[in-house]
């Protein structure tokens, strides 16, 4: 039913490749490894099979989906490029722009829009897949709607197993956390999504590029989550609660006699460990030093803290510079409004609970 290939992400044999190419080139689905998360993919030009994908993912019709190109000129056969000399040094890599679309892209991919999102990914194994395919792959990230995006192999075999035509388990994505959307209709182009791709390495490729609430950092919250954010992304089952200092972690070690998960880094999990009791479970998320390894294993973090058997999940804060905003994007959206500053609100969210 569902053939699953085992590739090495970078020293594969393109022979390993070809039941997923002829899988995709025949209408069929593929799961498939990017450098960001793991992407299902369809024939972007087959709109039948891309209508597939949002049966599998039980995704909303209008939420559209992103076009992976493994070359220029497939960017020319499925939108008006703009910027092309920045899109040159950007890809491949985790940079999504919108673009006009070409009239031949289905409705199905772009959920009616005039616009189509379109990236180059630096994945070995995705670009090899395109071209293998020879047309334009359809793909947004490989979860059930409204879960953490895949970024192993053995979790997408776990969620689509059954479902889909090809899983191409490659392991580990690079990065962790999806691509940087950057809406390139507008002067100056918006950011719609924080990613691998930083606010500064946009600005050096783009000039001026308009940062809304949304992208943002903590302290704007309030204006961020209320409309606009029409699907809630990203989201463990349990609740989790967002530590906006660590006053807050050190107060919750003390006070919380529930069993309960701490998502924090490897720092803090040392320093708060010492004083810990036995209802806190920890969840490390990498280094402080280095940013890059908390996004890697976030989404990951979060299913972990569905398995567990406590009552919530608390997460620290990082700081916002960097792939540091994206890290913060994904965290914000995992809480909803569950964000706590002190002891009281923590008391008062638990009593919620
Ligand atoms: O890293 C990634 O971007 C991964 C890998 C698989 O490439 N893909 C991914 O896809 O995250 P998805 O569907 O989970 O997110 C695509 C986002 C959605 O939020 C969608 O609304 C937005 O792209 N999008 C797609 N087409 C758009 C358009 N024409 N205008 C504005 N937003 C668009
Ligand atoms: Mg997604």
């Amino acid at each position: 039913m569902t053939r699953i290939i085992r590739v090495d992400p970078v020293n594969f044999e393109p022979g390993e490749l070809a039941p997923a190419a002829e899988a995709i080139r025949t209408g069929g689905l593929v799961a498939f490894p990017t450098e960001t998360v793991y992407g299902l993919g369809a024939d972007a030009f087959n709109g039948r099979a891309c209508l597939r994908i949002f049966e599998v993912k039980q995704r909303p019709a209008d939420n559209p989906l992103i076009v992976h190109i493994s070359s220029f000129d497939q960017l020319n056969e499925v939108a008006e490029a703009r910027r092309l000399e920045a899109l040159k040094r950007a890809w491949p890599g985790p940079l999504t722009v919108i673009l006009r679309k070409r009239p031949g892209v289905p409705a199905e991919v772009t959920a009616g829009l005039d616009t189509v999102a379109v990236r180059m990914p630096a994945h070995p194994v995705a670009l090899r897949l395109i071209e293998m395919s020879e047309r334009p792959i359809a793909a947004p990230s490989a979860n059930i709607s409204g879960r953490p995006s895949p970024t192993t192999g053995r979790t997408v075999i776990r969620e689509l197993y059954g479902r889909v035509d090809v899983i191409i388990d490659a392991g580990e994505t690079f990065f962790g956390v999806e691509s940087t959307i950057v809406d390139l209709t507008k002067d100056p182009p918006v950011l719609l999504r924080p990613g691998p791709f930083t606010p500064e390495e946009l600005e050096a490729l783009f000039g001026e590029v308009v940062i809304p609430e949304e992208a943002r950092g903590v302290s704007d919250f309030k204006q961020a989550l209320a409309p606009g954010m029409k699907y809630r992304h990203y989201a463990p089952q349990k609740r989790l609660l967002l530590a906006l200092n660590d006053d807050v972690l050190k107060d919750a070690v003390e006070i919380v006699k529930v069993p309960f998960a701490m998502l924090v880094s490897q720092e803090k999990m040392e320093e708060l460990s010492r004083r810990a009791g036995d209802n806190v479970r920890f969840i490390v998320l990498g280094t402080e030093t280095n940013l890059y390894t908390v996004a890697r294993s976030l989404f990951e973090s979060f299913r972990r803290l569905d398995e567990l058997d406590v009552k919530f999940g608390l997460i620290q804060a990082f700081e916002e510079q960097g792939i540091g905003l994206a890290i913060m994007n994904r965290i914000r959206k995992a809480c909803g409004r569950s964000y706590v500053r002190s002891a009281e609100e923590l008391m008062k969210e638990i009593s919620e609970l």
